[in-house]
């Protein structure tokens, strides 16, 4: 016997759109499409680390609930690793907590620091789990776009992507709490200078806000690019906490296992409210992440690892180069915005109408998928409503995927030479 049972959903989730991924991951799926949308890695992670996670699942300690802040090893490791990158002596007990995943230190800050009504500042496009991050606790995000300044119709820096420094400031108003940073940027694959640096940490100085820099691919960048982070600037330690993740570093995204780096009074309202999220993060994996810090160098991971993306990038790059489609060519993270305007979908395609009400790039990206085999994923779902025309002419692809991936989806590719204008 089956009964109907109608319990209404919270406010607070009730205005979530279907989300991009739900569309796209299940569609790559069903076509078989070569998968370029979504961000994982389809290549395994490195020895080391998965033999101290298959080591550490053999020891009771690890096994059990580990401190809230994260086990001490990997805190200890953390703290070794990133003080000649902050250029200080990090306290692995008081100014970094181990979160699950970069996203759920993100949620943790917010929950720390914003009431109902606060208002947080993000450049778009941008991650889209910071909205509902910032909704479900109360705060209300306030957009900023990052605009080309270059001919987008040519292949162009991702360091011409700007945020206007006024415009920026025009959003902030007495509610204003944090600004929200990332660098490395997703999807622009943009490295912000050091003087876009001082002027955004400026204007948080000015106006006493928070800054939360998202820097889960900050061991990504590539040459002669060098990743610069807000929290080493004059004065802006003080109000910076810094987001890493060892999904992103490891190529574990599955782990869940991040990290939130800040002083200690900033980071403790993060952690009061991590602790009552999750309570700790899983222990056997903090082990492994801890041991793959220690033993990175050794294995002279991170360098190998730059050079193998920066291969894959450029692999890639020259598929649309051959095809005459301009590309912003990322200077770090591991994803490409192609300019998709000389595509054309032919006229009669039928759409479901699930894409009616979402943006051109919607309908390119799914054309795409189905058409031509291969998955990528539409911009315009990292952007505001009233900015979604800056992005719809843009598909992202991700190039954290193995080289016969890629070789698949560049003769997939080639299919689409008779649909590109001249
Ligand atoms: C900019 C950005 N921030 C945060 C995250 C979340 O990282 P994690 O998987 O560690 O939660 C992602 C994942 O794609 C991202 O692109």
């Amino acid at each position: 016997m089956s009964t109907s049972v109608n319990i209404v959903r919270s406010e607070r989730v009730a205005h979530f759109e279907q989300d991009v991924w739900s569309i796209f991951t299940p569609l790559a799926l069903e076509c078989q499409a070569v998968n370029l949308g979504q961000g994982f890695m389809n290549f395994p992670p490195p020895d080391f680390v998965i033999e101290a996670g298959r080591e550490a699942l053999l020891r009771n300690d690890c096994n059990q609930y580990s401190h809230p802040m994260g086990r001490p090893r990997l805190r200890n490791a953390l703290a070794k690793s990133y003080g000649p990158l902050f250029e200080r002596t990090l306290d692995p007990n008081t100014e970094i907590v181990v979160t699950a995943g970069a996203n759920e230190g993100i949620f943790s800050i917010f929950a720390g620091y914003l009431d109902q009504g606060s208002e947080v500042i993000l450049m778009e496009p941008f991650f889209d789990q910071y909205i509902s991050n910032i909704t479900m606790n109360g705060g209300v995000p306030v957009y900023c776009p990052i605009r080309p300044k270059g001919d987008t119709s040519k292949d162009m820096s991702a360091s011409e992507w700007k945020v206007d420094i006024q415009e920026l400031e025009s959003k902030i108003t007495p509610r204003s709490k944090i600004i929200v940073l990332n660098t490395p940027h997703n999807p622009i694959g943009k490295i912000f200078s050091r003087e876009e640096l001082e002027e955004i940490g400026a204007l948080a100085t000015k106006y006493n806000l928070l800054i939360i820099s998202d820097e889960v691919y900050d061991r990504l960048h590539f040459d002669p690019k060098k990743h610069e982070r807000i929290a080493t600037l004059k004065g802006l330690w003080e109000r910076t906490i810094t987001v890493g993740s060892g999904g992103k570093t490891f190529g574990t995204t599955g782990w869940r296992v991040g990290w939130l780096i800040g002083p200690k009074a900033l980071i403790e309202p993060a952690l009061a409210a991590h602790t009552r999220v999750v309570f700790c993060v899983n222990s056997p994996l903090q082990e492994a992440i801890a041991i793959g810090f220690e033993q990175a160098e050794g294995h002279g991971f991170f360098g190998s690892q730059v050079s193998a993306y920066e291969h894959k990038r450029d692999k890639l790059l020259s598929v649309f180069k051959e095809l005459g489609l301009p590309c912003t060519i990322p200077e770090g993270s591991y994803f490409i915005l192609v300019n998709m305007e000389k595509v054309q979908v032919p006229q009669d395609y039928v759409f479901p109408e699930l894409l009616n009400s979402r943006a051109k790039d919607f309908k390119t990206c799914y054309w795409l998928t189905k058409e031509i085999g291969v998955c990528a994923i539409p911009p315009t779902e990292f952007y505001s409503k009233p900015n979604r025309e800056l992005a719809e002419k843009f598909a992202r692809f991700a190039f954290c995927k193995t080289n016969e991936t890629l070789e698949a989806a560049a003769e997939r590719l080639m299919k689409l030479k008779p649909y590109i204008k001249k």
